[in-house]
């Protein structure tokens, strides 16, 4: 085969090199060279749309609504994060840590989008054999899905292009864009030349062939999908799949897309049989809440459209020797510092020389300001050693002063924590306030010690 030629293009000033350094000799900054194709006509960087058959000036109005034939994927939580299923020749990125369930759910992806249309599954991690085991193990193989997906066990992006556009499936998924590599760059698979031309390979195929690829891409230790900056602004959606993996449930959630909105999350729940849609993903993160134990509390948080009730746990305890820790799980540990700053300010609960532990129960991660209230009277609940009435949920940011201050979706989460019989909600004073919550009362409280007080009890003397 012809060799293209591969230069080490720096990320930072654009000058290109014959072999890799560590540093740019151009503009002098380190570890930016990156392994690039150059192609004959115009270097690869600007190479984006494919040929010119139809890339005239279309007027506005007269431009075709493709995208907005959807394909069901089947799992009606991921439908809900595309944006209303899998939209043709779109190219979508999968992330999540190891183990998290990317295969799994991309195999399940794979037979809902057979009902549509054939499906090329194309594995560079695992063997024909490894996947036909967990197809078994998810009850893939007995329907049509057993027909309708082919699986390629291929490591080359050369290969599995071919075999696509020899089958001309609907989707093409690839696990992973770590895993195969293209022959013309010397990099190891995974680096950051290979992936990032792999990707522009697969943006052809479904730009140019209306065949959807769905990408797998392993998450580093650092939280980036590998390649991260350049294949994030190349493909249509970012998806990632969060949570923890000891436990079962599963967040899907985009934080890129160009056919749905970024916000909305998939609660899904981990399981022999795969990944399986929850019976009601508001009340997924409320943990075994039933008795009232100092240290645990309710609140709510928005994600897209939808309020999820958590539980809130947290724990003190006197430092042993050394600086007080603070840990914090699935919340902004800064946050967690401001909070705890507060209440010894604010609200009399001095934490100076204590640990604090709180977290999200279910692995849930949320940077919602709405669930200061909880987290703080988690602290005080712990501290006191006094549990918070059953069927309480407190929703407020509190700010410096101690101040309560109302969140976006109030009256959503109230609603929600209603209809899931909560009976208490501790709140920001009312500005406005809505239509009440049946079955609900709803406290409000101006500042963080009004809400303990509510919450706990007052203190004695
Ligand atoms: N028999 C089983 N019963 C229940 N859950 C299982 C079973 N086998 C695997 N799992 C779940 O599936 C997860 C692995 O899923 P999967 O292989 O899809 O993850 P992945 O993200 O593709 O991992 P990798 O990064 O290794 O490719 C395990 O962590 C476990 O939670
Ligand atoms: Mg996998
Ligand atoms: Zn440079």
């Amino acid at each position: 085969m012809k060799r293209s030629q591969s230069r080490y293009v720096c990320q930072a000033c654009g000058d290109s090199f014959l072999r890799w350094e560590g540093q740019c000799r151009a503009c002098g900054a380190w570890n930016t060279l990156v392994e690039t194709l150059v192609r004959e006509a115009s270097p690869a960087v600007h190479r984006r749309s494919p040929p010119a058959s139809n890339s005239a000036p279309v007027p506005l109005a007269n431009l075709s609504e493709a995208d907005v034939a959807r394909i069901p994927v089947g799992i009606g939580e991921l439908d809900r994060v595309l944006g209303g299923g899998l939209v043709p020749g779109s190219l979508v990125l999968v992330g999540g840590e190891p183990g998290i369930g990317k295969s799994t759910l991309l195999l399940q992806a794979a037979a809902g989008i057979s009902r549509a249309g054939p499906v090329l599954y194309a594995t560079g991690e695992e063997s024909g054999a490894q996947v036909r085991l967990r197809a078994a193990r998810l009850g893939l193989l007995d329907g049509a899905a057993g027909a309708a997906v082919t699986v390629l066990a291929e490591s080359s992006v050369a290969r599995i292009l071919e075999s696509a556009r020899a089958a001309r499936p609907t989707a093409l998924v690839v696990d992973s864009i770590q895993t195969a590599t293209v022959d013309e760059l010397e990099g190891p698979a995974g680096s950051v030349g290979q992936v990032r031309e792999s990707a522009l390979r697969y943006m052809e195929l479904a730009k140019g062939d209306g065949i959807a690829v769905l990408l797998v891409g392993h998450v580093t230790k650092e939280g980036s999908l590998a390649g991260p900056k350049t294949l994030e602004h190349l493909v249509d959606a970012v998806l990632s799949i969060e949570g923890d993996r000891s436990g079962a449930l599963r967040l899907v959630r985009a934080t890129k897309n160009r056919f749905g909105s970024t916000e909305e999350v998939g609660v899904l729940e981990m399981g022999e049989a795969g990944l399986r849609e929850v019976p009601d993903p508001a009340r997924a993160f409320l943990g075994e809440h039933a008795s009232a134990e100092p240290g645990s509390v309710v609140g709510a948080t928005l994600e897209g459209s939808r309020a999820l009730l958590v539980e809130v746990q947290a724990l003190v305890a006197p430092t042993g020797y050394g600086t007080p820790r603070r840990t914090a799980i699935g919340l902004d540990p800064g946050r967690l510092a401001l909070l705890v700053a507060v209440l010894g300010r604010r609200a009399g609960i001095g934490l100076g020389s204590h640990d604090v532990y709180a977290n999200l129960a279910g692995g849930l991660a949320a940077d919602d300001p709405g669930l200061d209230l909880a987290v703080a009277i988690a602290l005080a609940s712990t501290f006191r050693d006094l549990p918070v009435a059953a069927g309480t949920v407190a929703i407020a940011e509190i700010g410096l002063l101690g101040e309560l201050r109302s969140v976006s979706g109030l009256e959503r989460r109230v609603r929600e924590a209603a209809r899931l019989g909560f009976t208490r909600a501790i709140v920001p004073p009312a500005r406005a306030s809505g239509p009440a919550s049946p079955g609900i009362t709803v406290v409000a409280a101006r500042t963080l010690r009004e809400a303990l007080d509510d919450a706990l009890g007052p203190r004695d003397g």
